[in-house]
């Protein structure tokens, strides 16, 4: 069946400014990282993209190296983003990444100028599209050159296969350096990506979020949800089809959610307190901090989906709710 856009799709979603860019991202954006491989059913993957934009959801997050297999998402996409959303190429943020291993050899690996060129090629040709929105580094690499790196993704910019470029997973310090070069260079540079989660604190606690506010950066933070951790998922068990349990990621195991089961069911009780599902207020928390523009968040199902937009109707946070939070964390 063809597809209409929700006329609805811009009435409930927030959109944030990412730093001091012109560019506004949803407060939730959705990633392919799981779910839109080729062992995952395409009609599922396509009723999720359906329903994310029809509440909404501009930017689709994507990496060379998503799938399984490496670049099945990509390829996924190219499909469905033919099918469906051409019409709409120009309502939509579509990122990519290089960084990961890719393809055999020296280059199809981290942040060399032959690795970066070549694999956003490689992921314009699997998605079918002319051009991403923003292409990320991956990662910082220990042995290419700083301004290697920099150079590469000014080089996407002015070849017209990006319009904004970020880097993920870079610490205050790598932070810094990139900025400088690309400053110099005029790179519109405007976002790192990182995890951040009650679960996972880092970019708060190492002063890179504070980094990013002052050189005017926005800040994109994935797994929002700690994988599943922070939701009601694993409240009543370990399901069989869920991320823990289905190992396909060496990420999330079971062991990681018996671990934590104990803070997770006490910080549901507080969620149950304010009104929202833990998977919600997971989502508030991260959003509630500078300079947060939009979580990514993972869904297998279209109904988690729908949960985690419902986050955007209660964001704010009493000075009782934060401490309690803390608490548990902390204990
Ligand atoms: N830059 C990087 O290095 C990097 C690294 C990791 C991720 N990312 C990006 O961030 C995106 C999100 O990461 P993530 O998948 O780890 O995020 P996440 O949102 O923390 O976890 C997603 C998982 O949580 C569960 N879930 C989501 N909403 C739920 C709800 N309302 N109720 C119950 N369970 C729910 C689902 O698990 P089940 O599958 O069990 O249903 C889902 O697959 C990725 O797709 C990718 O685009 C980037």
């Amino acid at each position: 069946m063809t597809y209409d856009a929700a006329t609805t799709r811009y009435d409930t979603m927030e959109y944030r400014r990412v730093g001091k860019s012109g560019l506004k991202l949803p407060a939730l954006s959705l990633g392919l990282w799981h779910n839109f491989g080729s062992i995952d059913p395409l009609d599922n993957q396509r009723k999720i993209l359906r329903r994310a934009f029809d509440l909404g959801v501009t930017c689709f997050d994507m990496a060379n190296n998503y799938g399984p297999e490496p670049g099945a998402a990509e390829r996924n996409f190219g499909r469905i983003f033919k099918a469906d959303f051409k019409p709409y190429r120009d309502e939509l943020i579509l990122t990519s990444k290089a960084g990961y291993t890719m393809w055999p050899g020296p280059y199809g690996d981290w942040a060399s100028r032959k690795s970066i060129i070549a694999s956003a090629d490689q992921s314009l040709q699997r998605t079918g599209l002319d051009y991403f929105d923003i292409f990320y580094t991956h990662r910082a690499d220990p042995e290419t050159p700083v301004e290697e790196t920099a150079l590469a993704l000014d080089q996407l910019v002015h070849q017209g296969k990006a319009l904004y470029v970020g880097i993920s997973n870079y610490d205050p310090e790598q932070t810094r350096a990139i900025t400088a070069i690309f400053k110099d260079l005029k790179t519109p540079y405007i976002v790192s990506q990182n995890r951040y989660n009650m679960f996972d604190r880092t970019p708060e606690e190492s002063g890179l979020f504070k980094t990013l506010t002052e050189e005017g950066q926005g800040a994109v933070v994935f797994s929002p949800l700690a994988q599943g951790l922070l939701t009601g998922r694993y409240l009543n068990g370990i399901p069989e089809d869920s991320r823990a349990k289905r190992g396909i990621s060496n990420h999330l195991h079971v062991a990681d959610v018996e671990a934590k089961l104990g803070k997770i069911k006490a910080l549901n009780a507080v969620a149950e307190r304010r009104g929202q599902s833990l998977a919600d207020m997971s989502l508030a928390w991260d959003l509630r901090k500078q300079p947060v523009a939009s979580v990514i968040v993972g869904v297998s199902k279209v109904s988690q989906l729908e949960d985690n937009v419902n986050a955007l109707q209660k964001l704010d946070f009493t000075d009782e709710d934060l401490a309690a939070i803390d608490k548990i964390l902390k204990d």
